[in-house]
């Protein structure tokens, strides 16, 4: 074995060259790595014994990518172009064996090289969109004429990955080894070289996209991209391989990539890759904190969120006992669990042994007893501090010694409910978003006793159901809902100057938010947390909610909702809004968009300086997270708090000020020392 550089070794296995790369963590596609593989690949072409030559990875992956961290720093050596140029000179085959995840540069190399095989569990994906990037090492040229037009589009403009079964069906891969990757990789080789074979160029297979490709283009560019502009980029450069030479397309695909690399899109992208890998870190829990095993869970509660909150862990197999009241409750609790997995199954996600599988992970019961042998307890019963602590009381007399004791509350205190145990070291909020079994935000709300390890375990534990756990201090909303009551606020204030739900919402869908807020309002339920006997017929929700208009659910609340539940704008909320202007003598205004949007975005981040004050998050970043997996927020924006550095901490205070709002000490401060967020 011949060490060609740091991360790069070169090796013969009879009459084949290996080259191994091997720069962990995740064998990034980093300048030693290009460097290494052009020495390598020099070396076995002169060596005349080689007859072909092998690529394979050490450690977890296969190359995952480019290396983030390179991008808009200054190169020396080799770069993608010269890397691909030296793949595509090779007269010996060469062939790439593939585990773990072959992503973006990644896959570009294997696609650079003249075959690949792969283990089956191997992934395969261009994400680069989701870094507001492009495949920017040939990728959008070679995946087209390997899988055919249809897949490098889905494969480009979504950024999802494949498996290898699908892989190899669409011409990505020639074959699934079975067993030892490298062994079997040699033996492919051995197969090649038998029947004569050699090298294969991708760049020279034109079949797959030579034709008429126009109606898949216009179909593909016609989709709705709220303002995400990568995609769009990524279809145009794929478009390229079927109009233009190689050479041409590659050409085409440079320019963009660095276009796009440039662009504040991508730069807000790239801060959310890394803010989601450091949100896992807690500056006070170190990484080799103990954790408790959590083999089995309680739900209390079967309503909208206890069922989706069990789904969770039923499809990571772990048993959860679901304890409701009363056997009716109970029984159309478990009966939505099972109507959801029976339309997953349907729309072929998985199959209908699967769904009686996961379900077989799941017990229903009507006393607390049956929570004697549970690890984690999570209660998810009505909003209300006197029953929180109710339940909490009686499940500190039925849980084990150790077991942690969670709640679902979305805007209570936490250490109050904590005082109703005698083990508040062992209680924390477990805070799922609706729908629990599909969003991917889990706040993890730390009350003043919490012990550490109770923390560092549900951190993990996010990580096995496959949420985003961000750990927030106990407040009233904890952080996201915090925010979203201080935009809310506002949005009510404007209603009250003259616009109406849809004026505000569609500023936020132009924003780039999936959803406005009064449409989330009418998904969520107008009736949670308001009451009928504290209603003074003072607020168009108090006006809706007294007509019985209470979202989707009733087909009616702020919008009004067809069989197929698509909103439209309700002429009676319009009157409503009328009437109580009328009443409250209000002059009505048009507001203007860019009005609209300040008033909807500053009171958030001034909520969100607030909320680093006060200690209740422990980064910036954590709060952008939030946000991202929580509500929405248009990821190529980066967060609230990042879009608040962009457009400068002095513009937004300036902003907090004129619409009258108190602003955060912290954010006086870091305008008046003129940082930032991202300096603290
Ligand atoms: N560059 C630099 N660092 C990277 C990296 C990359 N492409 N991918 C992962 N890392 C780092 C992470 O920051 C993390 O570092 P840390 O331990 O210091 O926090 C470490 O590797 C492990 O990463 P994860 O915690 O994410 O590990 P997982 O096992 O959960 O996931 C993964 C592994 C699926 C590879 C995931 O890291 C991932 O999706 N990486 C990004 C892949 C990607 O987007 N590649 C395309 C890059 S753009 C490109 O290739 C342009 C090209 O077309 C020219
Ligand atoms: P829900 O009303 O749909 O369900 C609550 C369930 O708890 C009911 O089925 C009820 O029968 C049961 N229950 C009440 N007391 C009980 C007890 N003592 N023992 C056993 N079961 C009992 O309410 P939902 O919406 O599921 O909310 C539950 C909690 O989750 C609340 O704290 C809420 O604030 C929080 N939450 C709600 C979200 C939402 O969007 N609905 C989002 C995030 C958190």
């Amino acid at each position: 074995m011949t060490a060609i550089n740091s991360v790069t070794d070169l090796s013969r296995e009879g009459d084949v060259a290996v080259i191994t790369i091997n720069n962990p963590p995740v064998n990034a596609l980093g300048q030693a790595v290009r460097d290494g593989l052009i020495a390598a690949l020099d070396k076995a072409a002169q060596d005349d014994g080689a007859k072909a030559i092998l690529l394979i990875c050490a450690g977890r992956t296969f190359i995952a990518g480019a290396d983030i961290s390179e991008f808009g720093k200054k190169l020396s050596g080799a770069g993608f172009m010269e890397t691909q140029d030296k793949f595509d000179a090779m007269k010996k085959p060469v062939v790439a064996a593939i585990h773990g995840t072959a992503l973006g540069g990644g896959l570009e190399v294997a696609m650079c090289c003249h075959y690949r095989v792969a283990v089956a569990s191997a992934k395969f994906g261009q994400p680069e969109v989701n870094l507001g990037l492009i495949p920017g090492a040939g990728g959008t040229q070679r995946l087209p004429r390997l899988t055919g037009v249809p897949k490098a589009l889905e494969m480009v403009a979504t950024g999802k990955p494949i498996g290898a079964p699908d892989a190899l069906a669409n011409g990505l891969i020639d074959e699934i080894v079975p067993g030892d990757l490298k062994e079997g990789a040699l033996a492919f080789i051995q197969k090649l070289l038998s029947d004569g074979k050699g090298a294969r160029r991708t760049r020279d297979l034109q079949e797959k996209v030579t034709g008429d490709f126009a109606p898949i283009f216009t179909f593909a560019k016609s989709q709705n991209m709220r303002g995400f502009e990568a995609p769009l980029d990524a279809i145009n450069a794929v478009e390229m391989a079927t109009k233009l030479p190689f050479d041409e397309g590659i050409t085409f695909e440079q320019k963009t990539f660095l276009a796009r690399m440039m662009s504040a899109q991508s730069g807000a992208l790239r801060y959310l890759f890394f803010a989601e890998r450091k949100v896992s870190k807690i500056p006070d829990v170190s990484d080799d904190t103990a954790t408790l095993p959590i083999k089995k869970v309680g739900v209390i509660g079967a309503g909208t969120m206890g069922g989706g909150i069990a789904m969770n862990f039923a499809n990571a197999g772990i048993p959860v006992t679901i304890v409701e009241m009363k056997q009716n409750a109970l029984d159309r609790g478990l009966g939505v669990v099972k109507k959801n997995y029976d339309g997953s199954a349907a729309k072929g996600r998985f199959t209908a042994e699967e769904v009686d599988r996961r379900m077989s992970f799941l017990t229903g019961s009507l006393t607390f007893e049956d929570l004697s042998d549970c690890d984690l307890i999570i209660e998810a019963v009505f909003e209300r501090m006197d029953v929180k602590k109710d339940v909490f009381a009686k499940l500190d007399k039925v849980a084990k010694k150790d077991a942690i004791l969670a709640s679902n509350t979305s805007f209570l205190n936490i250490d109050e409910i904590a005082t109703a145990t005698s083990r508040p070291d062992h209680v924390l909020g477990l805070h799922f978003f609706s729908p629990a079994n599909v969003m991917k935000l889990l706040e993890i709300v730390r009350g003043e006793k919490t012990a550490k390890e109770v923390v560092a375990t549900a951190m993990k534990l996010a990580k096995t159901i496959s949420k985003v756990g961000v750990l927030v201090g106990v407040a009233h909303g904890f952080v996201g809902n915090r925010m979203l009551e201080a935009r809310a606020n506002e949005a009510d204030k404007m209603l009250m100057e003259g616009a109406m739900p849809w004026d505000i919402d569609q500023v936020l869908l132009d924003f780039g938010y999936p959803m406005g807020g009064y449409a989330m309002w009418d998904l969520a339920g107008l009736d949670l947390g308001w009451a009928k006997e504290e209603s003074h017929s003072d607020t168009l929700r108090d006006l809706e909610n007294e007509a019985g208009r209470k979202g989707q659910k009733t087909g009616a609340g702020y919008y009004d909702y067809d069989e197929k539940r698509k909103a439209t704008p309700s002429p009676v909320t319009e009157k409503m809004l009328k009437d109580l202007w009328a009443k409250k003598g209000v002059s009505p205004r048009q507001i203007p968009a860019q009005e609209i949007i300040e008033r909807q975005i500053y009171p958030m981040i001034n909520e969100g300086a607030k909320i680093l004050e006060e200690g209740k998050a422990s980064r910036a970043s954590d709060i952008d997270i939030v946000w991202l997996y929580g509500y929405g927020f248009p990821a190529w924006r980066g967060g609230p708090m990042y879009y608040a550095d962009a457009i400068g901490l002095d513009t937004v205070l300036a902003g907090v000020k004129k619409y009258g709002l108190k602003p955060s000490a912290l954010l006086e401060k870091l305008v008046s020392e003129k940082k930032k967020f991202s300096d603290l």
